[in-house]
């Protein structure tokens, strides 16, 4: 039967030190921060950037024959192509940090469907594919590893107006990223690092969306408010050690425990209001009926698997 819930990974935690890493947007800001503390515990670090000369920098600061390869995390067949690249070069991959990250949009009545695609392509299914191209190399080899994906506080319940698409990409990862730590054999942990503002260069990093760019004074606010936030080295340093502890959920700002806790008030309290409590009610609980139907349709599943078996001899 599924996991429901559980806290933290389901095999052992992964110390850090002298690990061979991967990690995505690290040419600036948090990944970047991420990918200088790895360097400082002894890891090669791969970084994979769209920023191709800001990757290189990095990995030059970095040292430990570190390396910085241009990429998209929008191109999903570049991405699995240098995810084999990294595992050949490496000699096999323990951490991935899908961090590569845009945004953060504008008010929803005014935003473009362009502007949804782009969103949702970096933050999304751009995680999503570094997640499985890496993934998909540790199931088949049986390599123990770690894939740490950059989420939000916006994951967690937290919402700007004015950012939809970025909020909603950011609460559409924890769902994935959830399933997947379930999908996942014990020999690969997941965990959602859930940041709150931190001093980066985030509001830039759109300028090769070929999207509109923001009004000058919507950009000037931006980069005030970002200016005010959380060193990202010590984004960085919570991450590293909620890798090691196996967290699943790793949140970095005290700050954004509110929101979070608003969120799950307001759920608890619509299942009050709506669908509270009522006699019989397990009969509908989802994993419960897949257990049933699993349980039920054994022998049919096992009858077709003998049939298919027996036309082939
Ligand atoms: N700064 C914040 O306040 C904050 C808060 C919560 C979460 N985050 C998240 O942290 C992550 C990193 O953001 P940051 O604040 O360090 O910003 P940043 O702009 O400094 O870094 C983002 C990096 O991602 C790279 N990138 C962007 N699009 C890419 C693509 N298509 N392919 C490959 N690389 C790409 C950029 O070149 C840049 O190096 C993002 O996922 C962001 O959503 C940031």
């Amino acid at each position: 039967m599924a996991l429901l819930g559980s806290v933290d990974r389901k095999g052992e935690a992964m110390k850090v030190d002298g690990k061979k890493a991967v990690v995505t947007g690290g040419a600036s800001g948090i990944g970047r921060a991420i990918a200088e503390a790895l360097g400082q515990r002894g890891c090669r670090v791969f970084i994979l950037d769209i920023d191709a000369r800001g990757a290189e920098r990095a990995a030059a600061a970095i040292g430990n024959r570190s390396e910085a390869r241009a990429c998209n995390v929008r191109d999903t067949d570049q991405l699995e192509s240098l995810a084999r690249e990294c595992w050949a070069e490496l000699g096999g991959v323990d951490l991935v940090f899908a961090n590569a990250g845009a945004g953060p949009g504008a008010p929803l009545l005014k935003a473009s469907a362009d502007e949804f695609d782009y969103i949702y392509e970096v933050n999304l299914r751009g995680a999503w594919a570094t997640c499985a191209a890496f993934g998909r190399l540790m199931v088949e080899e049986c390599r123990e590893g770690h894939l740490c994906i950059t989420g939000s506080e916006h994951s967690l319940g937290m919402q700007h107006i004015g950012s939809g698409f970025y909020s909603a990409s950011k609460a559409a990862i924890l769902g994935l990223a959830d399933v997947l730590r379930h999908e996942l054999p014990d020999h690969i942990g997941v965990s959602l690092l859930c940041p709150g503002v931190t001093r980066t260069h985030f509001y830039d990093g759109g300028k090769k969306s070929g999207l509109p760019p923001p009004s000058p004074e919507a950009a000037a606010f931006a980069r005030e408010i970002l200016g005010r936030g959380m060193p990202a080295g010590e984004v960085a340093e919570i991450a590293l050690k909620g890798v090691e502890q196996g967290a699943w959920i790793i949140p970095t700002h005290a700050a954004s425990r509110k929101a979070a806790e608003i969120r799950a008030e307001e759920i608890a309290r619509a299942f009050d209001r709506n669908a509270p409590p009522s006699e019989g009610a397990e009969r509908y609980e989802v994993r419960k009926l897949i257990d049933e139907v699993r349980d039920e349709m054994r022998p049919i599943r096992n009858k077709t698997k003998a049939a298919k078996k027996a036309r082939k001899r």
